[in-house]
């Protein structure tokens, strides 16, 4: 299924007992990342375990068209040829970022230092979501943006012929701003500083110094500051992607909520700026351990079994620990609408700004399936109807965001009565393998209107 053709409604019918293991794809944002930092490596990057997922691909595309190899050797195992930092060519077509508000942010970052132009362009979503968060710090850099209004997509970029480097202080708790402006910083001359007062998700910073990169990262009063060394050879790596947490979030929440459910999710990244789903989890007395927790690539990964929890209580969710599960909230909310009292989510406005506003688009299916939600700007609560008590029954739309339609893919599985979402197609953006996967566990997915 793929999000940019004809809608797919996609039903999911309650089911009991969920069970086995389920291998979820690898980690979107490192798989990102491999393909951009590959390609300004000169040499050959190999990756195993990439997503192939249409975000990732259509990164994969845009490094091509940039002037790098990318080949795909294998189910997930790929090779790219870099052309070094500052060898970026210029492409000769629009880049198509489809869905990818990471892929399109990162590659504009990765381009604005080198004296070339770009075109970037995507699905409706993406070109309704704001771009100024990114072309401002690259404006510091001497680049120039010429979007749409309200700095939509499509957009050029006119990348700066003779770089500054820059100091850069986060106005929003943004991962792929921090990385945007990293990446252009590479090919800069001395010193990019990136100052977050939140910490936010930290690939592009291990990665960096994997790739040999001089970087450093202090904790201060300011809050986390990072500093690069512009203009380094980056070497090319190998690198395995772990699994994904935010895909794991899918088949973890469904056994949690459907009753008789046992699952086993291995080798999932446990990195701390993305956990914070499972910390909140068991505060609400979720059935969760990590099983076999090590080290993997510098990353912590575990084994992650989730079983029927009957007793979820509601709970307030700490707003410190937004950044660290801000794909999450979704699903979140779809347990909370099976836990006893009230979620309260705060300090969440950056969801108004994914790839659908995900308060609204929630809140709007969680009401026509039974659950009351109240909303603010930046908050929003979940009245529990407890385990078993979601009435479901309805047909939600899922504005070609992923997260929204398998959110409510795993809603029906534990509700009354089927949900239905009236395009399932955007979910291979992330997890192209989610159906098959879920019913390999017992779930009951089906395609097409009534279905
Ligand atoms: C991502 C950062 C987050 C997240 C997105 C992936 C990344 O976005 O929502 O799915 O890989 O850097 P923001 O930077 O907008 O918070």
């Amino acid at each position: 299924m793929s999000g940019h053709g004809t809608p797919i409604p996609m039903t999911s019918h309650p089911v009991t007992g969920l069970a086995g293991e389920a291998h979820v794809p690898g980690d979107k944002s490192i798989s990102h990342r491999s393909l951009i930092l590959g390609a300004l490596s000169v040499g050959e990057t190999r990756v195993t375990g990439l997503l192939e997922g249409d975000d990732v691909l259509d990164t994969a595309g845009a490094m091509r068209a940039f002037g790098a190899e990318v080949v795909r050797e294998a189910d997930g195992t790929w090779r790219i040829n870099g052309v070094g930092v500052g060898g970026f060519a210029e492409p000769d077509q629009v880049i198509d970022c489809g869905n990818s508000g990471t892929g399109v942010r990162l590659i504009m970052g990765a381009m604005a230092t080198s004296p070339i132009t770009a075109t970037f362009t995507g699905d409706a979503s993406l070109n309704s979501r704001p771009m100024a968060r990114v072309t401002d710090p690259l404006s510091l850099f001497g680049a120039q943006a010429h979007g749409r209004w309200g700095g939509r997509l499509p957009m050029t970029i006119v990348g700066a012929r003779d770089p500054m480097p820059v100091r850069y202080t986060l106005p929003v708790a943004s991962a792929q701003v921090k990385s945007a402006v990293l990446l252009a910083g590479l090919n800069a001359p001395g010193e990019t500083v990136v100052i977050e007062g939140e910490a936010t998700r930290d690939h592009t910073e291990r990665m960096l110094a994997g790739f040999g990169a001089t970087l450093n990262v202090e904790d201060t009063k300011e809050g986390r500051v990072i500093t690069l060394q512009g203009q380094p050879d980056l070497q090319p790596q190998t690198i395995v992607v772990p699994r994904d947490p935010s895909s794991a979030a899918f088949p973890v929440c469904a056994a949690i909520i459907t009753p008789g459910s046992d699952v086993l999710v291995p080798n999932i990244g446990l990195n701390p700026t993305r956990a914070g789903l499972y910390t909140t989890l068991k505060e609400m007395g979720a059935d969760l351990t990590f099983e076999n927790m090590r080290e993997e690539g510098g990353e912590p990964v575990a084994d992650l079994r989730a079983r029927f929890s009957p007793d979820l209580k509601g709970i307030e969710v700490d707003p410190a620990r937004a950044a660290s599960m801000i794909d999450e909230y979704p699903v979140l909310s779809c347990v909370a609408a099976c836990a006893e009292g009230r979620t309260i989510m705060r300090g969440v406005k950056e969801l108004r700004v994914k790839e659908s506003d995900r308060i609204d688009a929630m809140a709007q299916g969680l009401r026509a399936n039974g659950v009351t939600v109240e909303e603010g700007e930046d908050w929003w609560i979940v009245e529990g109807r407890g385990a078993g008590g979601v009435p479901g029954g309805a047909t939600v739309e899922s504005r070609l965001d992923h997260r929204i339609a398998m959110s409510f893919m795993v809603l029906g599985m534990a509700a009354q009565n089927a949900i239905t979402v009236d395009d399932g197609t955007p979910i291979a953006t992330s997890f192209p393998i989610f159906e098959g996967l879920m019913a390999g566990l017992g779930a009951d997915l089906r395609r097409g209107a009534g279905a």
